[in-house]
This record gives structure tokens, C-alpha cells and sequence, in this order.
């Protein structure tokens, strides 16, 4: 099949939901996924790649259900080269108007090693897989795991051998974060040169950053005739992470001088984007990140604010509206009314109704008593907690906390579990671990703690902190986040957020249905 694309466009490929999750921690509730997949959609990503349907049950019903809601962005599902694999996958993808199987193997000597075939018997498996994938879906993604280490003459042999199959897109990746820029855009220009069958798909790059090149490999894999390139949210993804989705999009638009291909990302949906998958994904996005970190777009010393004021372009070479920001910076404090309220969060992305904003104003009041000046992220770490108090059925009703160098800390707790009061004292490690304990020992659970972070939202010993939780019971993962000026507070109401979601999880989803068992040996 030959694809039609349009020269200089670059498709979007966004694995934030496979790869991105699959770093140690990063796991996402299934509305969770749900939601990011609907932001991605919205905001023109082509292809979304939404999880690994066999790993597990919570996989499997997380790739149908977006491939169910999908509007515009082809919905892709990962599986290794077994048949298997491959019809899991369909089952999970063929729900959605555009569906797309990725089947992969290691092709290096390395990956070769791991399920201990031969060249032959490399490629034979390459073909079958490949046609039968094909045989369910025309649109079909094939990758040689690790190809940046795959000797070159077995590179081009098994890539002719899954074109011939039915491939419609190969995906070269580099697996380890190996390549250099120079190398990642020769590589692609000599596949393409070389593979018969090369001009029929379109070559896509999927770049890892353990050398902290992957944006700069994309770039030079699109130079080289890549015309998709793969990438995550903030860059999440195992290890050092994958290619920032952010970064290739606004690097393509502000140097289309010397890089003059384009992409179909609506650049303003970026920052709420962002700031949504790094409260999902419990991992902050790091303060001088590019496009998205906090100082991105801010202007510390003394002759950049000068020249700044005097022409933004002297320091910017974007916009922050570009990528959602708002230009004006309007700090929000005690006296600001509910109409101020709406406007700014509608600037930040949010458009909410009267009751919501009624809800919300309380607590951004409540807030603005406690610290002087409310920032936009703070209103942002206010819209994402707490969504919706009234069904819990664990509620704090107050805390006290003993703390200091001499113990023991101590935590006085007074909690409604199922509208009923009940309250108790417990010391810990710490006034957070006597917090801890003082919840468990009023709704006593075997739930494991796998996660406990703390983010300040904002700067000064009266910023908010964002605490979040991750707990793991029977296979069942949940996560729950809280900010408060307070951190023990805050602490707290994550905890007892994330037990929350845990009775509900109970009710609604099988034991196991969040852990994967899943190793890539297993191609058989
Ligand atoms: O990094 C990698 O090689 C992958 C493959 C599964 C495409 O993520
Ligand atoms: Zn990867």
C-alpha cells in the first residue's frame, strides 16, 4: 500500500501512554489514560500508540476504550512478534475508526541473543508475524528493536523482509539512546536509498535520551527522510526518558527556516498537556526543561527583565502564548472576585460551569487566606485535586501533628468513614508517618505504599506543596494527589485520596488487573 504523505508533514506519533508509562512508576488509572488520550486527540496528535493490549487486563480495556472514543488520531496498540501478541492487539485496536497494529523485534546480535534465534530464523519470524498483522489491519507498524545496533546488511534484510509483508510504516529505534545526530539522519537517508520497497512506507524515528540527544536524533532522522516521529509528554519514558513531544514540535516551528517541515500540534494545547501528564505520571517536569519547565519562559536577573520589557524578543524566541501560557502574568490574591477567577482559569484551559466555579471559588479563597499571591500553577495544582469530595467515603476532618527534634511525632486524627467520626493518635517516623499510620489504623488496609512525592508549586516557605501517593493492593494500582500550604496536610488528603479511589477500584475492576507480567523474550 502506498501511503500518501504529504512531503514536508511530519506526523505525530505519541507513545506517552506505552512507552512514557512503562518507566518505573509512571503507571496511570485507566480514566487517567483515558483523559491524556483525549487531550492528545484534541490537540492534532496523529497517532496515539495507547498501551500494550497483552500485558495486561487493565491494558487491554485502556487500548478498546480509547480506540472507542478516538475522533481523529489513528489508535495504535503494541505486541510482540507472536501471533498471539498480534491478535490481542487487534482486539483491543479494532474498535477505533483508525486502527493501527506496531509489532516489533530485537534485531541486534544483543536482542537476537534473548529469545536465542538464528538470522533465518529471525527473518522467517519477521514475515509471519508481519503478514499476519497485515492480514487483520492496513495499517501496519514494524520496528527492529535496537536497529541503531543491528549490524546494517541484517537491518536492510529484515526491513525488505516486513515492507514485503505488509509493513506500512518502519520505526527505527534506538532503543538504548546510542545514536549521535549525524548517525541518526545518515542511517535513515541510506535505509531509504537502499531498501527496495523504502519509497511505498513512511520511516518513522523513535529516540530514547540516555545521552541526552533524542530530540537532536528525531530532528536529524527527519532531516535524513523520517516522516514520523516518535515521542512522549514531557519526555516521560524509561530510563532517561524518550523524545519530548513539546521539543520537536516547537523546534520544527521556530527554526522552519532551516528545518522546513511542519506537524499538525495545536502549540497552545502543549502547557496543559504537560502539567496534566506530570500530575498523572507522579513525575514533576524539572524547572529548566525546555518549552515546559517552570523557568522556561522565566526572566530572573536584572538586565533580562530590562531587556525583556523593553522587547520581549531580545530574550524569547517564542511566545509563551504559543505554547499555552498566558502572556499576562495576572497574580491573583484575596481581593480578586469570582469574574477575575473564571477569566484566569479560562485563560489556564479551564472552562467551568457556575457550580464548579462556585466550588472552586471557595477554595481558591480559602487559599489566598493562607499566601499572599496566588500563581497560575497554583490554580492549576487547585483544578487538579480534590475532584470530587462529596462521594468519598473517607473524609479528614482535622489533623494535629507533633513534630520537631525531640520524639516521638505524633499525629492526632480525627476522620468521617462512612459518615460516621472517629478519631485517634499515633505516632511514626516523622509527623507524615504518624499521619500515615493515624489514617491506617482508622481504615485499616493492606494497600502498599509504592510512591510518596512532594512538589513545591510555587516558590517561598508559603508555597503550596503537591503531594502525590501511589498504593498498590491485589494488582490494583492507584494514585492519589493533594496540595496544600501545609505538606503534612497535604500529605494526608493524598493519602486518603488515593484510599478512596482504592474502595472504588474494589468495586469496578478485577484483582491483577493493573500489573503486568510481560517479558520481551517472549516471542514465541
Ligand atoms: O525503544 C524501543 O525500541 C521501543 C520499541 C518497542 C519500539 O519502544
Ligand atoms: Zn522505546
Amino acid at each position: 500500500m502506498t501511503q500518501i504523505v504529504e512531503k514536508d508533514r511530519v506526523l505525530i506519533f505519541d507513545t506517552t501512554l506505552r512507552d512514557g508509562e512503562q518507566s518505573p512508576g509512571a503507571t496511570m488509572t485507566h480514566d487517567e489514560k483515558l483523559e491524556i488520550a483525549g487531550l492528545l486527540d484534541d490537540m492534532g496528535v496523529d497517532i496515539i500508540e495507547a498501551g500494550f493490549p497483552i500485558a495486561s487486563e487493565g491494558d487491554f480495556k485502556a487500548v478498546s476504550d480509547i480506540a472507542r472514543n478516538a475522533r481523529n488520531s489513528v489508535i495504535c496498540g503494541l505486541a510482540r512478534a507472536n501471533l498471539a501478541d498480534i491478535d490481542r492487539c487487534w482486539d483491543a485496536v479494532k474498535h477505533a475508526e483508525r486502527p493501527r497494529i506496531h509489532t516489533f523485534i530485537g534485531t541486534s546480535p544483543l536482542h537476537r541473543a534473548i529469545p536465542n534465534l538464528t538470522q533465518d530464523e529471525m527473518a522467517d519470524r519477521i514475515h509471519e508475524t508481519v503478514t499476519h498483522a497485515r492480514n487483520l489491519c492496513d495499517n501496519v507498524q514494524w520496528s527492529p528493536m535496537d536497529a541503531t545496533r543491528t549490524e546494517w546488511d541484517y537491518l536492510c534484510r529484515v526491513i525488505e523482509i516486513a515492507i514485503k509483508a505488509g509493513a506500512t510504516t518502519i520505526n527505527i529505534p534506538d532503543t538504548v539512546g546510542y545514536t549521535a545526530p549525524v548517525e541518526s539522519a545518515d542511517l535513515i537517508r541510506r535505509l531509504i536509498a537502499t531498501v527496495p520497497g523504502a519509497e511505498d512506507v513512511v520511516f518513522a524515528t523513535h529516540c530514547h535520551n540516555d545521552l541526552g540527544m533524542a530530540t537532536a536524533n528525531s530532528l536529524a532522522a527527519v532531516a535524513g527522510g523520517a516522516r514520523q516521529i516518535e515521542c512522549t509528554i514531557n519526555g516521560l519514558g524509561e530510563r532517561a526518558g524518550n523524545t519530548a513531544l513539546e521539543e520537536v514540535v516547537m523546534a520544527l516551528k521556530v527554526r522552519h527556516d532551516i528545518m522546513p517541515w511542519h506537524t499538525g500540534i495545536d502549540t497552545r494545547k502543549i502547557m496543559n498537556i504537560s502539567r496534566r501528564v506530570a500530575t498523572v505520571s507522579g513525575f514533576p517536569v524539572q524547572f529548566n526543561k525546555a518549552i515546559v519547565g517552570k523557568n522556561a519562559f522565566a526572566h530572573e536577573s536584572g538586565i533580562h527583565q530590562d531587556g525583556m520589557l523593553k522587547n520581549p524578543e531580545n530574550f524569547e524566541i517564542m511566545r509563551p502564548s504559543d505554547v499555552g501560557l498566558s502572556d499576562t502574568n495576572l497574580v491573583m490574591g484575596k481581593h480578586s472576585g469570582r469574574a477575575a477567577l473564571r477569566a484566569k482559569l479560562s485563560d489556564l484551559g479551564f472552562e467551568l460551569g457556575d457550580n464548579q466555579l462556585k466550588d472552586v471559588f471557595v477554595r481558591f479563597k480559602e487559599l489566598a487566606d493562607r499566601k499572599k499571591e496566588v500563581y497560575d500553577d497554583d490554580l492549576v495544582a487547585l483544578m487538579r485535586v480534590g475532584e470530587d469530595p462529596e462521594n468519598d467515603r473517607l473524609k479528614i476532618k482535622s489533623l494535629h501533628v507533633v513534630c520537631g527534634t525531640k520524639g516521638p511525632q505524633k499525629a492526632d486524627l480525627v476522620m468521617e468513614i462512612d459518615g460516621v467520626e472517629q478519631s485517634t493518635t499515633q505516632s511514626g517516623d516523622g509527623p507524615v508517618d504518624a499521619t500515615f499510620n493515624a489514617v491506617k489504623a482508622l481504615f485499616p488496609h493492606r494497600a502498599k505504599l509504592q510512591l510518596y512525592q512532594v512538589h513545591a508549586v510555587t516558590e517561598g516557605t508559603d508555597a503550596q506543596a503537591t503531594v502525590s501517593v501511589r498504593m498498590e493492593e491485589d494488582g490494583r494500582i492507584v494514585t492519589g494527589q493533594s496540595a496544600d500550604t501545609d505538606t503534612v496536610v497535604a500529605s494526608a488528603k493524598a493519602y486518603v485520596n488515593a484510599l478512596n479511589r482504592l474502595i472504588v477500584r474494589r468495586e469496578k475492576s478485577a484483582p491483577g488487573s493493573d500489573t503486568r507480567e510481560i517479558s520481551y523474550k517472549d516471542v514465541s
